[in-house]
């Protein structure tokens, strides 16, 4: 396989793969010095299929946006096609990334505010932790909330860097505070919340166990994961009175959705 500079996605080697669960992973590739993303971007990836076709998907970064490696973290679905080709990778292997990455789940997306909630399930932390390594982001909020629920604790991933990130002299000149709200649905008494985001929103949970309110002038929110859980959430936020950016007028909400 020879890389052509005309083509639209360079090839990179994958580096480090790490099983959080069997159904769960993160990995780490090489990453073209021409690649250039905002936290919270997503890229193309490929990876042949059975028959040698390319079977392309997006993902979002998981690595900060001054790595010189790109991480990724990565579901495996049963009979999913890219899934069935990530089973079979291995360090040393090679994948193609688009040149190009894309998205609007970027902190420049939203208006000024004090207190940045990222909200995710499953995979849809990825993103989150991109952002949260920026140091800028530490500077531009008070509070920097992170809640992710899971179905089992062990997808509870990157949780011990999480907790150690308030550590990084670097992002703790910025001032932020850090609350990390890890929620498992599936194991009852695996962590102290273990209902639904949504549910936790609506009745006070949440904003109880954060320690902050949720206010349409202080707070903002980026959402990330479930199709299901976006919507639902979106609904619920719009009826409080958050809006998300229409029209070149910065709002306080943004989402991404996976499926
Ligand atoms: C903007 C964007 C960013 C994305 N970023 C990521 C990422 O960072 N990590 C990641 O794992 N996936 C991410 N996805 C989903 C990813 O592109 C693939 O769809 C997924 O990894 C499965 O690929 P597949 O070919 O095996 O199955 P597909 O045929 O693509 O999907 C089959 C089914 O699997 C389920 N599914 C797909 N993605 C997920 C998921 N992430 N978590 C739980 N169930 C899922 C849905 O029910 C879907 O219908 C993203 C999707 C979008 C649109
Ligand atoms: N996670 C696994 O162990 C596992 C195993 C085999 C296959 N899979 C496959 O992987 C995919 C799901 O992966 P996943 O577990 O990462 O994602 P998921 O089903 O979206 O679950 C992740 C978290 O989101 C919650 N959630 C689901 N729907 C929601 C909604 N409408 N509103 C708010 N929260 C919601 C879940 O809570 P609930 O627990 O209440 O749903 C869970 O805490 C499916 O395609 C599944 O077939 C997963």
């Amino acid at each position: 396989m020879t890389q052509d500079a005309m083509e639209k996605w360079t090839l990179e080697t994958v580096s480090m793969l790490r099983h959080w669960s069997p159904t769960m992973l993160s990995f780490r590739t090489s990453r073209s010095p021409g690649f250039r993303f905002k936290p919270g971007h997503y890229a193309r990836l490929a990876l042949p299929g059975p028959d040698g076709e390319l079977i392309w998907r997006p993902y979002s970064l998981v690595s900060a946006s001054h790595d010189d490696y790109l991480e990724f973290l990565a579901i495996q679905v049963p009979g999913g096609a890219f899934s069935a080709a990530l089973a079979l990778l291995q360090p040393g292997d090679v994948l193609r990334v688009d040149k190009s990455s894309f998205g609007f789940l970027t902190v420049d997306q939203l208006a000024p505010g004090k207190d940045l909630w990222l909200l995710a399930s499953g995979t849809g932390l990825g993103p989150m932790l991109s952002i949260l390594r920026e140091p800028a982001v530490w500077q531009d909020f008070k509070r920097l909330v992170v809640v992710h629920s899971v179905r089992h604790v062990n997808e509870l991933a990157y949780r011990n860097d999480i907790a150690s990130l308030q550590d990084d002299p670097v992002l703790a000149e910025g001032g932020a505070q850090l609350r990390y709200l890890p929620i498992v649905t599936r194991e009852p008494g695996a962590t102290a919340l273990a209902q639904r985001i949504p549910l936790l929103l609506q009745d006070g949970r949440l904003e109880c166990a954060a320690g902050c309110a949720l206010t349409v002038q202080d707070s903002r929110l980026m959402i990330c994961g479930n199709p299901d859980m976006t919507a639902e959430l979106r609904q619920l936020l719009a009826g409080l009175g958050f809006s998300t950016t229409r029209c070149g007028v910065r709002g306080q909400m943004a989402f991404e959705k996976y499926w």
